[in-house]
């Protein structure tokens, strides 16, 4: 038979779903797990959201709706737009779609082409380079470490720059780092991407999770910056509703008039009753319940830099943290030779039932991600068995190898 789409069988699947499906698999086999992988918090979506969802589907909310999404939820994305973001926008530059992710593919599928280069700094959320990928074009990733904090700096920027680049995706507060941009970083981003007419696909789905003052800063800051950006956003992670897939795209009129286009041509609108749900919630999210994110980083950070051996940034944003673990490979656990974060990763949820995603998978060896949006109970119990796994590591062969 002839060969199936280059593009197609080029994409890898996501790391952290299958992971997280391996993890759900032993569970129901009944083996205690402490999952420590999850991407979303453990707390229930608004209640004016899930009100709004059952008042819509007894209603009948049976049909389509605008392909680019109610107009009453676009004008309410309007207004979190202005007063959250302080960016002024007309609802026709607002297309939301099934979720953040599906609306970074429509991005990525309107900006690029074959041949095009796309600039994606690691550590990475997993899907970045597929969906580039999956496009046609081209990742180009530029790896940074803790000495940036890991973040892209212009120098490292203006370094990967090519004829063919066409764009630059920024993700601010980061997974898995939880790393956050400052205005003046963006700043210095912003004047090499205009000099060299480069698109910014910039993506604030954590921009609730901040454990700084004011709100997160974004490239839409620079008016010079907002006809070559696309912000990316959806209510997975400020309003826990992962399931319901609701995200949404904020851009120039010419690119949101193509998402929109394509769109029509594959999803259509996202489910009406799910559009109510992120109406109701909008107006709902559940602040306080964020507010203690900065108390639960805290101590899962102290609990973890405890660990001798490890090594971590105190994360700005987000709900993850992203440990250096390399001083704890080239050792072994038992007889087993932990070579690479992913055979610590295995051995450590073999023998300890403690699931963390190794940093290959976001573009960073030596590094694991450990989510501390799940019950802080959970977690720290985790990271209780992480220490004692890490004691239990061959000192002498860990130290020769560092
Ligand atoms: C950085 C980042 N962007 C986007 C998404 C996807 O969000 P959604 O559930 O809205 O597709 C995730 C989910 O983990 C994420 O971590």
């Amino acid at each position: 038979m002839k060969a199936l789409s280059r593009h197609a069988e080029a994409i890898r699947p996501s790391p952290t779903l299958s992971l997280n499906a391996r993890l759900n698999e032993r569970v129901r086999a009944g083996d205690r797990v402490l999952n420590l992988c999850v991407g979303e918090p453990d707390f229930p979506m608004p209640e004016g959201g899930r009100t709004a969802a059952l008042n819509a589907i007894a209603a009948g909310a049976d049909r389509y709706t605008d392909v680019a999404g109610l107009p009453e939820l676009r004008a309410r994305i309007q207004r979190k737009l202005h007063e959250e973001n302080g960016l002024d926008v007309e609802p026709d530059r607002i297309v939301v779609s099934a979720g953040a992710k599906h609306a970074l593919y429509n991005a990525f599928f309107v900006l690029c082409e074959e041949g095009d280069e796309v600039i994606v700094p690691a550590p990475y959320w997993v899907t970045y380079p597929e969906q580039v990928r999956a496009v046609g074009a081209t990742p180009v990733i530029v790896p940074t470490d803790a000495g940036t904090e890991y973040k892209i700096t212009a120098e490292l920027l203006e370094a990967a720059v090519t004829a063919r680049t066409k764009a630059v995706v920024l993700n601010s507060p980061g997974n898995p780092t939880g790393a956050t941009y400052t205005e003046r970083e963006l700043a210095e981003l912003a004047e090499v991407i205009e000099r060299h007419d480069l698109y910014v696909v910039e993506d604030l789905i954590y921009e609730h999770f901040f454990y700084q003052d004011g709100t997160v800063p974004s490239m839409t800051a620079f008016p010079s910056l907002r006809e070559r950006t696309v912000l990316v956003n959806g209510l997975s992670k400020a309003c826990a509703m992962t399931g319901w897939r609701v995200g949404y795209t904020v851009a120039s009129r010419r690119i949101s008039a193509l998402v929109r286009r394509i769109q029509s041509q594959s999803t259509s609108n996202v489910t009406a009753a799910a559009q109510h749900a992120a109406l109701g919630a909008l107006d709902d999210v559940p602040w306080r319940l964020l507010a203690g994110y900065r108390e639960r980083r805290d101590a899962a950070h102290a609990r973890l830099t405890a660990i001798e051996g490890i090594e971590c940034l105190l994360p700005t944003g987000a709900f993850y943290l992203f440990p250096d673990v390399s001083r704890l490979l080239g050792g072994r656990h038992g007889a087993v030779p932990l070579a690479t974060a992913d055979d610590f990763c295995d051995r450590l949820l073999e023998t300890t039932g403690v699931g963390l995603v190794p940093g290959t998978a976001f573009g960073t060896p030596g590094h694991v991600r450990i989510t501390y949006a799940t019950d802080p109970a959970v977690v720290a119990e985790g990271l209780d068995r992480l220490a004692a796994f890490a004691r239990e590591i061959s000192p002498a062969a860990a130290r020769t190898a560092s």
